[in-house]
């Protein structure tokens, strides 16, 4: 018998009981919410969660299926939780741009959640309103702005000479290169720096990563998120195990934060700490938060909320951009004339022995289509974050409470054979000229045919900044070698959840020096 058949049985009872009692209650104030929109019946109390934990495959693929049954908008109770499920195009345009503003929130987190967001002062949780205005204007205007890209410019330029390096070596010992593993090491060092201005060496990098990735693994949904009612049974240990890992958490990221502080108030003093404090005071993301004084939170910003909000953003744009480089390069592996085109496109824009900049990646037409290409046929996310409206709304002709889960599935619009001719085949060329998607905004500003990063009020802050990452990688990786396959391993592109859709088995690829 497994776990979760003794749950099972230990529960049933309690959870008849709650739905008599529901019954009753329900029976005499009448329906809940009005009118919602269709989905699969349910069981009591539990509605359709055990139904999908029963089918242990992941969320997306269960939603991919009911969407065939019910629709381009639909419902589906997870425990206390209702989930109202979006999968088309228009009505997203509709709920994210057209009327943005009411769909702009997100819903109530769980207690573990809560633990690492500190009651949601993060950008990515924090409710529409003055915190997540002030917290997100201070990210765009400090970290993504167009001139402190630029002033940054040599944490890339640091991070991918020491990946080039990496590459070759590994490549070297082992025959092969692990692209994802690489390719997470060098974006989660770019981020780092950004975040606290120092030059880390990799060990240390490598131990931030392998903790933040705990983090992940533990605010990734449980049983008792969908039924808050178990928490003083099921939950307790959870919570003392997130505390725990929140702790280490701090005991890793805290001193960094320290070490800025010292820095910054030393006017800049490069002997005030141990660190290799490489930016100048202002242009470290942490600068920015510790004058930053945002509503609700009296008395500024602590050492805490600094460690969750840098959490957030290395957390936010490391395995997004990983995962899309190592995608791609599956694609360059497998299909040699998209590669040889793509090097004869960098070889043009910077000769054989020249060495690729940032501004250089403009011109590379075709570069920027396989990217396209890639994170149209492999979206690092299946869903946006979870949204909520700001007061119960109406949308495709139903209801939306206010304490909905409204769930975006991004998906089915790149998918979808009525705007994507045989969606299933990787073809840069559709986003060329003339091509289905070469007019097609990614953004999503215009309408959506595409949404890799969201779209509206809470589109991704660093969208530009993400695909910088993934096409100076790319451009260096290629322009330096050409990548095969190697013999007895073939790429194999199954895909699996791990917080991103990564390949099931990670990519190993040879690289041959370019002659
Ligand atoms: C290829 C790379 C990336 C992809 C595909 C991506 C995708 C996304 C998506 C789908 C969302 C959710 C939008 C929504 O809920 O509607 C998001 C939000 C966010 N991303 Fe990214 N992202 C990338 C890179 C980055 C980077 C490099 C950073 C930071 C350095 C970052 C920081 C954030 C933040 C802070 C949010 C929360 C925004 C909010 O709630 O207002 N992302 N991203």
């Amino acid at each position: 018998m497994e776990l979760l058949d003794i749950f099972l049985l230990f529960f049933a009872p309690i959870f008849l009981l709650l739905w008599w009692r529901r019954l009753f209650v329900t029976t005499r104030k009448g329906p809940e919410k009005g009118n919602l929109p269709p989905g699969p019946p349910g069981w009591p109390v539990v509605g359709n969660l055990f139904q999908v934990i029963l089918q242990r495959r992941p969320f997306m693929y269960v939603v991919r299926d009911l969407r065939k049954v019910y629709g381009p908008i639909f419902t589906m109770k997870m425990g206390q939780r209702t989930l109202v499920i979006l999968t088309d195009a228009d009505l997203i345009h509709e709920a994210l741009v057209q009327r943005g503003a009411l769909f702009a929130s997100r819903p109530a987190e769980s207690p573990t959640r809560l633990v690492f967001s500190l009651g949601k002062c993060a950008i990515n949780s924090a409710e529409y309103g003055p915190l997540w205005r002030a917290l997100r204007r201070n990210f765009a205007t400090e970290v993504v702005v167009s001139a402190r890209v630029k002033q940054c410019g040599w944490v890339r330029k640091w991070a991918i000479e020491n990946h080039m390096g990496r590459v070759k070596e590994e490549a070297q010992e082992k025959g092969y290169v692990e692209v994802m593993s690489q390719c997470r090491l060098t974006v989660c060092s770019i981020i780092i720096c950004l975040c606290f201005g120092a030059k880390l060496s990799e060990e240390w990098i490598k131990s931030i990563e392998s903790v933040l990735k705990e983090v992940m693994l533990m605010t990734l949904p449980k049983l008792p998120d969908f039924l808050p009612i178990l928490t003083p049974l099921v939950a307790r240990g959870q919570l003392k195990r997130a505390k725990e890992l929140r702790r280490k958490q701090m005991e890793i990221l805290g001193p960094l934060v320290q070490a800025r502080k010292g820095f910054v108030e030393s006017g800049g003093c490069p002997n005030s700490g141990d660190l290799d404090m490489a930016s100048p005071v202002g242009a470290a993301y942490v600068d920015s938060l510790l004058g930053l004084d945002p509503p609700g939170r009296p008395g500024g910003l602590g050492v805490e909320e600094l460690v969750t909000l840098c959490s957030e953003v290395i957390n936010a744009g490391t395995d997004t951009s990983a995962t899309v480089v190592e995608w791609v390069l599956l694609h360059l592996v497998l299909d040699q004339r998209v590669q040889q085109k793509l090097y004869e496109e960098i070889v043009d824009v910077v000769g054989k022995n020249g060495v690729v900049t940032e501004d250089d990646l403009e011109k590379m037409t075709y570069l920027n289509a396989i990217i396209k290409e890639t994170m149209r046929r492999h979206p690092p996310s299946h869903f946006l974050l979870s949204h909520a409206a700001t007061e119960d709304a109406v949308l495709g002709g139903y209801t939306i409470p206010k304490d909905a889960n409204l769930e975006i599935y991004t998906a089915w619009v790149t998918q979808d054979p009525a705007h994507w001719p045989n969606p299933d085949v990787f073809r840069p060329e559709r986003f060329l000229p003339g091509g289905e998607g070469y007019e097609v905004d990614w953004t999503g500003n215009r309408g959506v045919r595409m949404l890799p990063f969201g779209a509206g009020r809470r589109i991704c802050p660093a969208w530009s900044l993400g695909t910088l990452h993934v096409g100076l990688l790319l451009a260096r990786m290629v322009h330096a070698f050409r990548w095969v396959p190697i013999p007895g391993s073939p790429p194999d592109p199954t895909e699996t959840f791990a917080f991103t859709m990564v390949m099931k088995n990670p990519l190993k690829a040879g690289i041959l020096p370019r002659c």
